[in-house]
Parts: structure tokens; C-alpha cells; sequence
């Protein structure tokens, strides 16, 4: 196989039921898809990207009679409601597939006929306890009180001729294979969840519904008075979705094949269908990614409680704060696997450390700086310092992280990494002083030299990280690195992983653009947040005690600054005398009653909060311009309050 076969990849979403809407489930499934997608392309991959959806069997039956709809009527109305909604959330797929497609019932009926003719397929009268939420049998194994534990509801007990599927005959077959292919279903709780039940019995699988009860499926290609059942129909759109039987998109892209799924489908996928392929004599996808469920904080998301979060919530976080805020949330807080709770002060808290403090004020104040101290041109890097080279080699180092993360489904360390990159950036500069710098070139030629490169290697690190994050939030790269100075056609080269295999890619004397409002900051407390919350209907419960306006609060201006030198006052106990830096805003002394808990020397180094516009003081005759923060139990504990050393100094603290 020559190595441009090799760079294909196929990624799926489940296709989702038409008697729902979107929500932030699927919505979820489908951002991991899309990022996913984007990722392989960003490496050189043909993606090829499925989604779509399920729109045959007695729930989409029933739920058409309720709403006094022809039933494919509705189907499309709500298959079509997926797809605008999807397209709205910039989601880039490459076909979105319906199972009343006329290609999908042509491989339907291609498989089943295969499975049959070779005798997998027989016809049998089972009687068992049927699940109408589920669509199948539940095993006396799964009944929790008589109950289907995902449901809720009591089963009803069915006794019908059908046509059933020799499941059982590949149990052994499977598991070996599951034995062999440790990440073959992953992560490893699902995949010993699979395991688990091919241990025990494993029974057929019912794959008929008569036509007596329900009309609403793909005919049984070799009996007129059965449809399908919607499972069996369902599951196979992931191969239909590229064109089998027909051999072209299949060999490309079906042995890359990754599977995204919810824990809740778990069994349908790693069983079913699993052992329908190997029955059909087609070789098994690569992956079964199962993640967890998005509950709210106050437990599972469902219509009666009134806190689902739909579409209208999503799509008041994309007005407010843009798509790629959700897309970052969502994918920075959910470990693909366990369940996430979707919390919108997480979400804004998020959005203010990570967007706006670190990555919005990489951005913009790198670009000021240009702006101010070389006409907005991007400079000529000359000689690299051991910091320069140190930054230089964390970016290169971040893309092999993030694509080993990637591969291995976690999307979360991914994020985490390139932040870890951002964090190193913002620290550079604050230890390189470009502001300094730029004072002291006035009467020191070398420094102009020096200058120069700090600023190109704070430009050249955001290209990296415009790249990096290309996959994960496509708005914003672009955005930044337009602000850098490309132009639109150079974009599609230019968000190319191999474009980050070496540093020093950014042209000289490229026009750089200001960019202030990346990722504004929230006023947590502000209108058009609360907008956001109400627009998904979640329950806010606000405690009244002893308040502030907002506004008085936001007249305190606190900042991290670092301490550079601390002296004891002469004859004075408490006393401290430190000198500090606030990054930007310059550096300033302070004057601290800490000296009983604190020696000077200890404080060297680190970040403190302090209160940068109080009116300057006198203590001791020494002026204090602000004051720092500490705990102070009344009782002689007292502490620094602290922060991380990666915040830089000059940051706000709200
Ligand atoms: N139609 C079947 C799938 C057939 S695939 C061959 C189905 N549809 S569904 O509409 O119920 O979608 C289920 C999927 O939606 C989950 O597996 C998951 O991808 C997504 N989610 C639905 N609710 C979710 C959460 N609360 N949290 C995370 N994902 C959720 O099952």
C-alpha cells in the first residue's frame, strides 16, 4: 500500500433518532467528530466525516402518529432540522446520511441477503421482554425490578415468529478479537463491559418485525411480510454512509474506521454489529470510542425537569461568545469516557482564565507590542538567547503531545497541552520584558537586535498555536492568524501540520492587525450572560446575602505582579519593603506588615495579588504604591494569598 493509501481516515457519529431534536448530547458527539475530522486533515488525512439519521421502527412510528404527521413527513422535518442545525454549528461533514435513503436500503437489503444465503439468518418464534424505548429483547440479565434500567419503564412480553440472526455463532470469534485488539473498544471500562457479556450466554438476535405490527422499516429482501429491525437497518449506514458495496470509498477509508458513540448504545455496537460484519465477511472498523454522559449539576439532563440544553442554549453561547467557546468547553472538560456536567459558571470561568486572560492576551497584547514598537511589522529574528530557543523548542515538542493524545481519544490532555504552550509564551515574555527592552534600545543599539526576536518568537509561537488549535476552535485560528498578517488563500496551506515542523515559517515584514476582542472577558454577573442561562432553561439558584454592585467591585483593580527584591524596614518589625513587577503597567514598590510571618528572602520570586490602583500611602516614610493580598485569621495566621506561577504578572483578577 503506498503511503498516500495509508492516509485515509473515517470517523463517525451515531445517526441520531427522529423523535428527538438536537441537545447538547449529540451536539457533543458530533463537535468530537468534527474536531476529529478536521484533525486528520490537519495531519494530511482524507477525512471522511458521517453523520445523519435513524428514522425507521416503532418510535419514530408512534412519535409521527402523535405529532398527526404522514410518517415521512415527518422524518424529514426533523432529519432536516438536524442537518440545518449542524451546518449552523459550522460542522463539516462529508455526507449526512438517512436510513430512508434509497442507497442505504439497497445495502441493507446487500447484507441481509449475504447473511442469509449463507444460513446466519433463520426463522424462529421467540418470546422474550420486549423494550420499545430500547427497539429490542432485553435479557432476564438487564431487567432491573422488571424494569429496563435506561427506560424506566416495565417491558412487555412478546411471542412472534421472526427471522433471527446466529449471533451466538460469533461469540467466540469476537471476543478473541477484542482479546487481541486491547483498544479495539476503549475506553478500557466499555471494553471489559463487552467482555463481560460475551463471557456469558449470548443468545440470537431478533432482526424482524412483522408487518402486522409495524409497517415502518426496510422489507426483508427475502420475506414481503417483515420489515427489518431498526437496529440492524440502523447500524449498517456506517457502511452505506460510504457507498457499500461499491468498493472505492470502502477501501479507502473503512479499515481507519472510528466509531463515536455514548455509553448508552454500548451493546448495539460492540456485539451487534460487530458480529453482523464478521457474519457479512467484512473486516472490523478500528475503533469503538464510547464516551459518558453530559448531565447539568443538578443530575441527568431530561425534558420533565426543563433542563435540557438545546439547541436555543447552544446557540445563545455561539452569539454571545462564538461556537468555538462551546466547542473548547466541551472538549476541554469532558474525559471522553466518564460523564461531564455541563455547568455554565464552569464555563464562564473557563472562558476567563483560559480564553480571555491566556490565550486573547497572548494574542492581543503580542500584536500591541508589534503595533508599538515595530509599526506593526512583523521583525527579522536575528540571535537566539537561551529563552528564545527554550520557547522555540516547546512548540515544536507540543505537536507530537497533541497527536498522541488525539490518537488515544483524549481530547482533554490535547487542550491541556497547547495550554501548557500558551502558558510558556505569556511567561516569556514577562521574563524577556519586551517593554523594557524597547526603553533601553532608545540608547542601546544591541538591544534593538534583541527586541526584534523576543517579538518574533512571541509571533512565531502564536502561529503555532493558531495551528494547534485549528481543529478545535477553526474561528479562531483563523482569526489570529489573519491578525498575523496571511491573507485567506494562504490559510489552507498554512493550517497544515507539517507547516509546524519547523520554526521561523513567518515571513518578515508581515502586517500584523491589533486584535483586542478575541475573547473579551465576562462580567460574570453581566446581562447577556444570564441571556445564555435562561436561554437553556437551567435552573439558577442565587443566594441573596450582604452585596455589592458589581460595578463597585469592578473598581478594584487587582493584578498578579511578581516580587523582584524584598528588604526588612529598618526598626520596624512588620514591616516589608518590596519591590514589585505588574508587568505592563510597570513596576512599583510595596510596603507589607508581613515581616512576622515572612523573612524578605523567602519572598523573592513569587506572584502575589495586590490592589493596583489604591491611592499611594506612607508608612514609616516610605511610600506604598498598592497593597497586597493576604489571609489574616485575626489570630497571628496569616498568608499570602497566592496564584499559580504561570499567571503572568499584570493580569487582572476578577
Ligand atoms: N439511533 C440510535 C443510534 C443508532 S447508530 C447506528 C440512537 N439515537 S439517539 O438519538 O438516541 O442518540 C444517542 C447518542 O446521542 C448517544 O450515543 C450519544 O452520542 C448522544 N447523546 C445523547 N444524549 C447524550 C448525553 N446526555 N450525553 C452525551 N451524549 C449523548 O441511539
Amino acid at each position: 500500500m503506498s503511503s498516500k493509501e495509508n492516509k485515509s481516515y473515517y470517523v463517525t457519529t451515531p445517526i441520531y433518532y427522529v423523535n428527538g431534536l438536537p441537545h447538547v448530547g449529540n451536539t457533543y458527539t458530533t463537535t468530537v467528530a468534527d474536531t476529529l475530522a478536521r484533525f486528520h486533515k490537519f495531519c494530511g488525512y482524507d477525512s471522511f466525516f458521517l453523520t445523519g439519521t435513524d428514522e425507521h421502527g416503532d418510535k419514530i412510528q408512534q412519535a409521527a402518529e402523535a405529532a398527526g404527521k404522514p410518517v415521512m413527513d415527518f422524518v424529514t422535518e426533523i432529519a432536516n432540522t438536524f442537518k440545518d442545525t449542524w451546518v449552523e454549528f459550522g460542522f463539516e461533514f462529508s455526507r449526512f446520511i438517512r436510513t430512508t435513503d434509497k442507497e442505504h436500503k439497497a445495502t441493507v437489503n446487500h447484507i441481509l441477503n449475504k447473511i442469509h444465503d449463507k444460513g446466519d439468518i433463520y426463522f424462529g418464534e421467540y418470546g422474550g421482554n420486549y423494550c420499545f424505548g430500547c427497539e429490542r429483547f432485553l435479557t432476564d440479565k438487564e431487567l432491573v425490578d422488571g424494569k429496563c434500567p435506561d427506560h424506566q419503564k416495565p417491558t412487555t412480553f412478546i411471542k412472534e415468529k421472526n427471522y433471527f440472526f446466529r449471533m451466538s455463532k460469533y461469540q467466540a470469534q469476537l471476543l478473541e478479537h477484542i482479546e487481541k485488539n486491547p483498544d479495539f473498544i476503549r475506553p478500557e471500562r466499555y471494553r471489559n463491559e463487552i467482555i463481560a457479556m460475551l463471557k456469558g450466554p449470548l443468545e440470537d438476535l431478533c432482526i424482524s418485525r412483522p408487518k402486522s405490527r409495524l409497517q415502518w422499516g426496510i422489507e426483508l429482501p427475502f420475506d414481503k411480510d417483515y420489515v427489518t429491525y431498526v437496529w440492524f437497518d440502523a447500524l449498517i449506514n456506517y457502511l452505506s454512509g460510504i457507498g457499500y458495496p461499491d468498493e472505492n470509498n470502502f477501501k479507502k477509508y473503512w479499515s481507519s474506521c472510528e466509531h463515536l458513540i455514548a455509553k448508552d448504545i454500548l451493546k448495539p455496537h460492540g456485539v451487534f454489529w460487530s458480529t453482523m460484519l464478521m457474519a457479512a465477511e467484512i473486516p472490523l472498523y478500528k475503533h469503538l470510542n464510547v464516551h459518558g454522559y453530559w448531565v447539568t449539576p443538578t443530575g441527568k439532563m431530561s425534558k420533565s425537569l426543563g433542563n435540557v440544553i438545546d439547541p436555543k442554549a447552544i446557540r445563545a453561547i455561539k452569539t454571545q461568545y462564538g461556537m468555538d467557546v462551546f466547542r473548547y468547553f466541551v472538549l476541554r472538560e469532558m474525559v471522553y469516557g466518564l460523564d461531564g456536567t455541563f455547568n455554565y459558571d464552569t464555563l464562564e470561568t473557563r472562558y476567563n482564565a483560559d480564553l480571555a486572560n491566556n490565550l486573547g492576551n497572548l494574542v492581543s497584547r503580542s500584536l500591541a507590542m508589534v503595533e508599538k514598537y515595530r509599526s506593526a511589522l512583523t521583525p527579522k529574528a536575528v540571535k537566539y538567547s537561551e529563552q528564545d530557543v527554550a520557547l522555540k523548542d516547546s512548540a515544536l515538542a507540543t505537536l507530537a503531545a497533541v497527536k498522541t493524545d488525539v490518537h488515544n481519544m483524549e481530547l482533554h490532555r490535547a487542550l491541556e497541552k497547547i495550554w501548557q504552550l500558551i502558558d510558556a509564551a505569556n511567561v516569556y515574555i514577562d521574563r524577556t520584558k519586551p517593554w523594557t527592552l524597547a526603553k533601553e534600545e532608545k540608547t542601546n543599539a544591541d538591544k534593538t537586535e534583541e527586541l526584534n526576536t523576543v517579538l518574533y518568537c512571541q509571533l512565531e509561537v502564536i502561529r503555532f498555536v493558531a495551528s494547534l488549535i485549528s481543529p478545535f476552535m477553526p474561528e479562531s485560528a483563523r482569526k489570529i492568524l489573519l491578525a498575523l498578517g496571511y491573507n485567506e488563500a494562504q490559510l489552507a496551506d498554512l493550517l497544515k501540520a507539517e507547516q509546524l515542523a519547523s520554526w521561523g515559517m513567518l515571513p518578515t515584514g508581515q502586517k500584523t492587525t491589533k486584535q483586542e476582542s478575541l475573547f473579551p472577558r465576562i462580567d460574570v454577573a453581566s446581562a447577556d450572560t444570564k441571556q445564555a442561562k435562561e436561554g437553556s432553561k437551567m435552573e439558577e439558584v442565587k443566594t441573596q446575602a450582604d452585596v455589592i454592585a458589581n460595578d463597585e467591585f469592578a473598581k478594584v483593580d487587582l493584578r498578579i505582579a511578581q516580587i523582584l527584591a524584598a528588604e526588612k524596614v529598618e526598626k520596624s518589625e512588620k514591616l516589608i519593603k518590596l519591590q514589585v513587577t505588574l508587568g505592563e503597567l510597570g513596576e512599583r514598590q510595596i510596603v507589607a506588615g508581613i515581616g512576622k510571618r515572612y523573612q524578605a528572602e523567602e519572598l523573592v520570586g513569587r506572584k502575589i495579588v495586590v490592589v493596583a490602583n489604591l491611592k499611594p500611602a506612607k508608612l514609616m516614610g516610605l511610600e506604598s504604591q498598592g497593597m497586597l493580598l493576604a489571609a489574616d485569621d485575626g489570630q497571628g495566621l496569616l498568608e499570602l494569598v497566592g496564584i499559580d506561577p504561570l499567571m503572568p504578572a499584570g493580569s487582572k483578577v476578577r
